[in-house]
């Protein structure tokens, strides 16, 4: 398939003064890549590789236009002159590649994180109404603040002009101070910024033409919103239907940007980085509703993650332009492969949400599970080929494996991969099993391809000895031997009926109707088989040891998990640790009393306590003398980020 077979997607469109040779756009989003509230060089180096591999249009992040609009330890600015460098060399570097560049211009309101030195920031709202998500009391804006601030978005736009953009966009998306202004239920005012819709469109409308006049014809508006902030007191479609008719009324935005959710809820949040569970493109509805009521040029953005998909969104007139965000986070070079006849080698995004705004929520750069290399461009850039080739040997075929081998051969290696087992994967293949998590096993095929491309050799069904080892005769092993399921010590583990997680999802365990799932690392499995047994009919109550079920995972992910276990009835019983079990109960351990927390009923206990290292092989090759590498799980058990960021440091180090 190549770009014929995407017409759609790589027609060219002109956006006001702006044409672009595609429909592909990179959406905003942050980072964590600035320099000291700067756009640096690993910044420009993260959005010039998005560039370089073929992206239409690339927003920047988020970035600050008023002192009182502060909402994470290390925002971006642009309410001084002093983001006009930065910006400016971005503009050079990804206009180069022939790519537009618009600049996200944002306040978020009472939508506060966090505040650059740990005290609780003052925030500020078109009314007092409380924020449910961050606990966060707004003050209400006074007519004075909302004119200096709708002036501070009109200065931002000339910076991002005299750095040489293309254009800004106001976010008025997920909740944010434009849609706080939009939304009656939290707009309360009583003067011409709050009541009727007139007047609560009269923020954005204000802040659209204070732009348009600072900035003149030549420079694109764009609006980003939420077409349906699902949200129990956000605005939904209809009242957003109307808003935008009013807004596109006055004929000073040149598009909309169309997402869903909203940040002010746990239940709206999901929406700003879509999780797995959600479908392909279940956004574009709304920006089909928005675009055939305005007339104006829509993007919808929203779990697009391959160009066939985007193709369809455009070519059947839901959108003009596809956000597809995460899709080059994960492979910047997808419009390429798309353009060029080479779409199935795309490294598809699976929406785990783990390493992009996982990592952004963690206060970390920005990442990929899949693509390490994404935002540390200037760590690894290009793998160097080398000039003696040699026989590398890797064992192991779950992702580190993989992503080692891929790697090597990449370089020049005359690469070998050994598995175990009749399929590649490890537990990545385990990890897909659990519910609304089958788009996980995209990981496994994504690094096949990988290594399809790079020429590694594959050996499935081979349990590697010291025989096989000697047979091979490798100058270097890479041992990526991955885990197995932790049996802890605890009282009575023989006398009950007792299960791992490994156990129930391949099928080989047979749990009772009531079951205690006895989790310990709160990440995607002890939530995850809760789900999958009470799906099957059990009545399920998931200890965990710490605050609440998913607590190590991405907080998106996490929430959407547990209002389903709440919808499924399963008990969640936090802060307690396993202690023992018999016939017919499990001892808990309350973590803070020690005081004993007890289930009775119960039939099955359920282990999700982690893993176990497999080291047979690290201490055969330790013994053997021979050169070697270890990779992931087999070095500590983590998540497939950690196996594939150390399977790319060891085919780049042998
Ligand atoms: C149910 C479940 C859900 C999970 N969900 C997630 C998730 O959502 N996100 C996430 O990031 N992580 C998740 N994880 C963890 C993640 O899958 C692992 O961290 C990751 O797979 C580790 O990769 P690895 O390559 O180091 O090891 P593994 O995936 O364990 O692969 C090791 C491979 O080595 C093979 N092997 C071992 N010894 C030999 C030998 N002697 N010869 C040949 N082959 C051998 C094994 O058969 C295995 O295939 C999950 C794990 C499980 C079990
Ligand atoms: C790491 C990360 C940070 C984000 N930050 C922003 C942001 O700064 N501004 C914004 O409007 N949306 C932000 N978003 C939302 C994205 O623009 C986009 O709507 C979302 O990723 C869904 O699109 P996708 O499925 O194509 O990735 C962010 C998303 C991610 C993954
Ligand atoms: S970390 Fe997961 S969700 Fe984020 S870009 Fe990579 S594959 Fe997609």
């Amino acid at each position: 398939m190549s770009q014929a077979a995407f017409p759609h997607l790589f027609s060219p469109i002109t956006i006001g003064p702006l044409t672009l040779r595609n429909r592909i756009v990179s959406t905003g989003h942050e980072t964590h890549l600035n320099d000291k509230g700067q756009i640096g060089d690993r910044m420009i180096a993260y959005h010039e590789a998005r560039a370089r591999g073929g992206a239409g249009l690339i927003m920047t992040e988020v970035a600050l236009v008023h002192s009182s609009a502060v909402f994470v330890a290390d925002p971006i600015r642009v309410d001084t002159d002093a983001c006009i460098p930065g910006y400016a060399r971005l503009a050079e570097v990804v206009h180069g590649h022939g790519t537009g560049l618009i600049a996200q211009l944002f306040h978020p309101g009472r939508e506060m994180l966090a505040s650059e030195d740990g005290t609780a920031p003052v925030s500020y709202s078109a009314s007092a109404t409380p924020n449910e998500r961050f606990h966060v009391m707004p003050r209400p804006m006074t007519p004075e603040m909302i004119a200096e601030v709708i002036a501070a978005y009109g200065d931002a736009a000339v910076r991002m002009q005299k750095a040489g953009l293309d254009g800004v966009e106001i976010v008025a998306s997920h909740g944010y101070l434009p849609a706080q202004f939009l939304n009656p239920q939290v707009n309360h005012r009583e003067d011409d910024y709050g009541g009727s819709l007139d007047n609560r469109t009269r923020f954005i409308r204000d802040i659209a033409v204070d732009i348009r006049a600072k900035t003149g014809a030549d420079f694109v508006i764009g609006l980003r919103l939420s077409g349906n902030e699902l949200s129990h007191d956000g605005v939904d479609l209809e009242e957003m239907l109307c808003a935008c008719d009013r807004i596109a009324s006055d004929a000073v935005i040149d598009y909309f940007s169309v997402a869903a959710g909203s940040s002010a809820t746990l239940a709206g949040s999901v929406h700003i980085a879509p999780p797995m569970f959600e479908e392909v493109g279940y956004t574009a509805p709304l920006g089909q509703a928005i675009r055939d009521r305005t007339g104006v040029t829509t993007i919808v953005t929203g779990r697009l993650n391959q160009p066939q998909d985007a193709e369809q969104v455009i070519a059947s007139g839901q959108a003009d332009l596809c956000g597809m965000t995460r899709a080059m986070i994960c492979d910047p070079d997808m419009a390429d492969k798309a353009r060029s006849g080479r779409a199935e080698d795309i490294r598809a995004c699976i929406g785990c949400n783990q390493a992009c705004i996982g990592h952004f929520h963690d206060g970390y750069p920005i990442s990929c599970i899949q693509n390490p290399v994404s935002g540390r461009e200037l760590q690894f850039g290009a793998p160097a080929l080398v000039s003696d080739k040699r026989r590398i040997m890797v064992v192991g075929g779950g992702p580190g494996g993989m992503k080692a081998a891929a790697a090597a051969a990449e370089r020049g290696h005359e690469v070998a991969l050994f598995e175990r087992d009749a399929q590649l994967g490890g537990q990545a293949r385990l990890a897909q099993l659990l519910p609304h998590r089958a788009e996980f096993g995209g990981i496994i095929t994504n690094l096949t391809r990988e290594m399809e491309l790079a020429g590694v050799e594959v050996h499935k069904g081979i349990d590697v000895t010291e025989n096989a080892i000697r047979t091979i005769a490798p100058d270097a092993v890479i041992v990526a031997t991955g885990a197995t399921p932790r049996w802890p010590d605890f009282e009575g583990r023989d006398e009950a009926h007792v299960v791992d997680a490994w156990q129930v999802l391949q099928g080989q365990a047979n749990p009772g109707k009531s079951v205690v799932v006895a989790d310990w690392r709160a990440d995607w499995i002890g939530i995850g088989l809760a789900e999958r047994l009470a799906l099957n009919g059990h009545r399920v109550r998931l200890a965990v040891n710490g605050y609440m079920p998913g607590q190590t995972i991405q907080m998106y992910v996490r929430d959407a998990s547990i209002g389903r276990l709440h919808e499924l009835g399963v008990e969640m019983l936090p802060y307690v640790r396993l202690f023992g079990a018999d016939g017919d109960s499990v001892y808990l351990q309350h973590l803070m009393s020690n005081e004993a927390v007890i289930c009775e009923e119960v039939d099955t206990l359920v282990l999700c306590q982690g893993h176990t290292p497999s080291t047979a092989v690290e201490d055969l090759v330790r013994r053997m003398g021979l050169e070697h590498h270890l990779v992931g799980d087999c070095i500590a058990p983590r998540t497939a980020e950690e196996a594939v960021l150390e399977g790319l440091r060891a085919g780049r180090a042998v």
